[in-house]
Formats: structure tokens, sequence, C-alpha cells
């Protein structure tokens, strides 16, 4: 098989990583995988079984009664196929955000994950964005960065997305629950969210996209042609 780059992005909620990735992803031609989409399907499956997020009996009880499958469409979008059904757009809440962030703490739902996400990497070039990207899951990733900002600009940033939306928003919640995802995502003992020893970090608190695009292209630019 022929080699494949492979980029990883982590960094904490709201750090713009997917917005970034999706950007490159199409600029370089790679395949974009969103992580979280995955631990968002899991959390939105058991969710609807009733399963509370934070019981290691139900999860392990449940879990092998989910078939996650990542699909593009002919756009390069990412869509979450959870047992059949496309859940797309329904794991997308505040609420499946923080239950997403609980179900990924247990070492069977991280398991299950780790050799889909592992194997797409195999077959393509890819920009994989999540936590443990470049810690775990693909530690001899071609490049890796860390994408990070101040807890109030991710807030703000999110709140502005929201809005933008025509969607309700409150700046003061969108922080508690950002910080609350920052502490929940940083502290499991488990692939915790961590800047991997290798990875360069890239600050964006100050940076509008075009900075943060044109930043990123620089690292990247240093480990493959462009
Ligand atoms: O990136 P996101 O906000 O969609 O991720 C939702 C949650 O999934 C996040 O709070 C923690 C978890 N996650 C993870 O543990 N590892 C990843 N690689 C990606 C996401």
């Amino acid at each position: 098989m022929a080699k494949t780059y492979s980029i990883a992005i982590d960094g904490p909620a709201g750090a713009g990583k997917s917005t970034i990735a999706k950007a490159l992803a199409k600029e370089l031609g790679y395949q974009y995988v969103d992580t979280g989409a995955i631990y968002r399907t899991v959390a939105y499956f058991l969710d609807l079984l009733g399963v509370s997020p934070k019981d290691v009996d139900g999860v392990e009880r449940y879990i092998d009664e989910l078939n996650v499958d990542i699909q593009y469409d002919e756009n390069g979008k990412q869509h979450m196929i959870m047992n059949g059904m496309d859940v797309s757009d329904e794991i997308r809440t505040q609420d499946i955000s923080q239950k997403a962030s609980l179900v990924s703490a247990h070492k069977v739902v991280r398991d299950v994950l780790l050799d889909m996400q592992r194997d797409v990497a195999k077959k393509h070039n890819v920009i994989m964005d999540g936590r443990d990207i470049g810690t775990v899951v693909l530690p001899n990733a071609t490049v890796k960065i860390f994408l990070t900002a101040s807890a109030e600009v991710r807030a703000k940033r999110r709140t502005d997305e929201l809005l933008a939306k025509g969607q309700k928003a409150d700046y003061e919640q969108t922080l508690k629950d950002i910080q609350q995802r920052d502490y929940q995502d940083s502290h499991r003992p488990i692939a915790p969210l961590k800047q991997a020893e290798d990875a360069v970090l890239l600050d964006t608190s100050d940076l509008d996209i075009t900075g943060v695009l044109e930043a990123m292209k620089k690292i990247i630019a240093e480990k493959i042609a462009l």
C-alpha cells in the first residue's frame, strides 16, 4: 500500500479544530475525520436507550449493539451512521456534547473506536481532529498540531456561531460548559486531552480564521511538500 500522510490536530472544545481541519482537508485533498463525532454518536445511542453516560455496566452491556459507520457525501461532508441511520444533525446538541465527554472516558468505548480511527488513516491521507490523535490514535502522524485558545475566546466564538445560525446562546453558560468539558477531557485516566511531546502548539486566541490557516500551513509545510 502507498504511504499515507496524516495530520493530527488535537485541542480543547471550541478551539476551531473542525473549521480549520475541514478547510485544510479541502485544500490539500485529504480526508477529514472528525473523531469527536464518533464519540457523540456513541453518546447519542446510549442516550436513546436511557443509559447514563456514567454507568460503566450499562455502557459495557450495550456498546456491542451499536454499529457506527463514517460516510462522506459528494461535498466531502462527514456523516455519522448509527445502526444504519444518519444522525449527523442529532449529535450536535449541547446535551450530547457533555454526554460524549463523559462516555469517552470509558475504556471499552475508547478501545472500540481506536481501530476504526486507525483504519481510516491507513487507507487515506487524513487530517484527523480530536483529543488524543497525536498521543494515542496516530502516534506516528506526519504532522501534529495542538490547537488551543483561552476558554473565554472559545466561549465567545461558540456563542457568536450559534447566534449567527439564529439559535439561542448564552455566553456564561457556554463558558461553563466549555470549562467543564476541558476539565473532564483532560483529567480522565485513559487517553486524556494533552499536547503530544512532538506536537506544535498553536494558540489561536488572537488570530482570525485566515491567520490560523496561514500558521497551520506553515507548520505542515515543514513536514509535507504542499
Ligand atoms: O470534538 P467534540 O467536541 O465533538 O468531541 C466531543 C467529546 O468527545 C469530547 O468532549 C471528548 C470526546 N473526544 C475524545 O475523547 N477523543 C477524541 N479524539 C475526540 C473527542
